[in-house]
């Protein structure tokens, strides 16, 4: 993997006295060296420090990464009270979610707010999903040029989009659909900066980032109110037939029986809208960038696809997710001291799970930078090693939902595209707003016309 420098050799013996190893004041240089290579980065800490290692960045402090299973079991199964994800997640998306949002929420009212999202997401509903996505995905895969390079996230992400929009909002007016999405792809835009510099959340006149964001989530903000007023009168006279999460949030109660506020279904519509299109979108454009670096797992996927069996196809998803973890870390910040392999780390500090470095564990993964979905076929992965929906009662609510639209884009695209890399190098991974991207974009060429 060429992005990625790996020292060699057993880890460092650690004493555990003090804090874990690593940088202790904030580094200017640590932070560009994760923001260039953060899959890398964290590999390579993991190699050096072993289980328990410290980065220290400028705005956001000390921050304690775990990187073997039993102690992240020790973080996700922990006391909610004291293992805080809300107020980490709040550091970097508080203004772009809002103060009712599930990611950014805890204890009693992130579970209330929990609980109300999970069923819309069910495996079982999830299902209702595969017509969508398959008729999204053939319409914008019809308009991929052949012959000429092009990159293929972007198009991933349109596919992803379209089907959420039409998934969360079930709405049908195409004329609606384009502005609303118009509107999704300018406010994500103005995330990225505002959510890695605190800092700038500041007006520095008219067209610094701030007031921009603000401009950009209002006319988004007044788009989805409109639509919220819309479907609630629907539902208020009667109309129980739309199955859309909004409609399904419309009905649902809290535990006292109060129906969810339009301020509530705003943040949570913003959350699900947000957590759910990029992600997806990137995890495809990673899973054709590996395929077609790795001839022989491509010829393998068509080939059990056309003899009807799917066992392959999940296990290419999940070896894609492994191996390009989308997010690369989660935190929780703690509310109180806590024991963690070992050492005592200080309240207010954060924990980190270092999703990329478990994934590229030796012991946990032979041979790590090989990509062979086999070994998901061999045995089920433990479930605090392979990790890319984070765990505990944070884990990812769309988890069932992405696994199952990458599967069947995925299917689409390989079953009726012959696509080509032009540069056969691997591409570098980037941070691209929260997630871990192709550098290019997953360039890939259409050799002939779709089958
Ligand atoms: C490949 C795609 C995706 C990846 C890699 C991903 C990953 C994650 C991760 C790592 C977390 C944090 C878990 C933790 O803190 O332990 C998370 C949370 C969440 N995700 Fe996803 N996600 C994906 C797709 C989706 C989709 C499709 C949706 C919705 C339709 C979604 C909705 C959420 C929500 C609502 C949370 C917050 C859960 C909570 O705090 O209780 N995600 N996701």
């Amino acid at each position: 993997m060429e992005q990625v420098t790996i020292p060699r050799g057993p880890a460092a013996a650690v004493p555990r006295t003090g804090l874990p190893p690593g940088s202790k004041a904030p580094s200017l240089l640590q932070g560009l060296r994760y923001a260039r290579d953060p899959l890398g980065f964290l590999v390579a800490l993991q190699r050096r420090y072993g289980d328990v290692f410290s980065l220290s960045f400028p705005f956001f402090g000390r921050l304690f990464y775990v990187a073997d299973p039993a102690l992240v079991k020790t973080m996700f199964t922990g006391s909610p009270e004291q293992f805080h994800a809300g107020e980490a997640n709040a550091t970097v998306l508080g203004p772009a979610l809002g103060p009712n949002s599930v990611l950014t929420l805890d204890d009693a009212a992130h579970m209330q707010q929990r609980k109300l999202l999970l069923p819309p997401f069910h495996g079982e509903r999830v299902r209702g999903y595969g017509e969508l996505i398959r008729e999204m995905t053939r319409k914008q895969i019809e308009t991929w040029p052949v012959g000429e390079p092009f990159a293929l996230r972007p198009h991933t992400q349109r596919i992803t989009l379209a089907v959420i929009m039409r998934a969360v909002f079930g709405v049908h007016d195409e004329d609606r659909l384009a502005r609303f999405e118009r509107l999704i792809n300018d406010f994500s835009k103005r995330v990225g900066l505002i959510t890695t510099f605190p800092a700038l959340r500041k007006n520095f006149g008219p067209g610094s980032p701030w007031p921009r964001f603000l401009r950009s989530r209002a006319a988004l903000d007044r788009f989805i109110y409109e639509e919220i007023g819309l479907r609630r009168a629907e539902v208020q006279a009667g109309g129980e037939g739309h199955d859309d999460v909004l409609s399904l949030l419309l009905r649902a109660r809290h535990d006292d029986g109060s129906p969810m506020s339009d301020e509530e279904l705003r943040d949570e519509l913003v959350t699900v809208l947000g957590a759910g299109h990029e992600t997806t979108a990137t995890g495809l454009a990673w899973a054709m960038e590996r395929l077609l670096r790795t001839p022989r797992v491509l010829t393998k996927l068509r080939e059990s696809l056309a003899a009807g069996e799917d066992d392959y196809l999940e296990a290419t998803v999940k070896e894609t997710l492994r191996a390009r973890p989308v997010i690369v870390d989660v935190a929780r910040k703690l509310t109180a001291p806590a024991q963690v392999g070992g050492y005592e780390l200080p309240k207010g500090s954060f924990v980190m799970a270092a999703i990329a470095a478990l994934h590229y564990r030796e012991d946990l993964f032979p041979e790590p930078e090989e990509f062979r979905p086999e070994r998901f076929l061999e045995g089920k992965a433990d479930n605090y090693a392979w990790i890319p929906f984070g765990g505990g009662v944070r884990r990812c609510i769309g988890a069932a939902f992405a696994e199952y639209e990458m599967r069947i884009i995925l299917k689409e695209i390989v079953e009726r595209a012959d696509l080509s890399a032009p540069d056969p190098r691997p591409e570098k991974a980037k941070v691209r707003n929260i997630t871990l991207a192709p550098g290019k974009g997953t360039i890939v060429k259409l050799d002939r016309p779709l089958r």
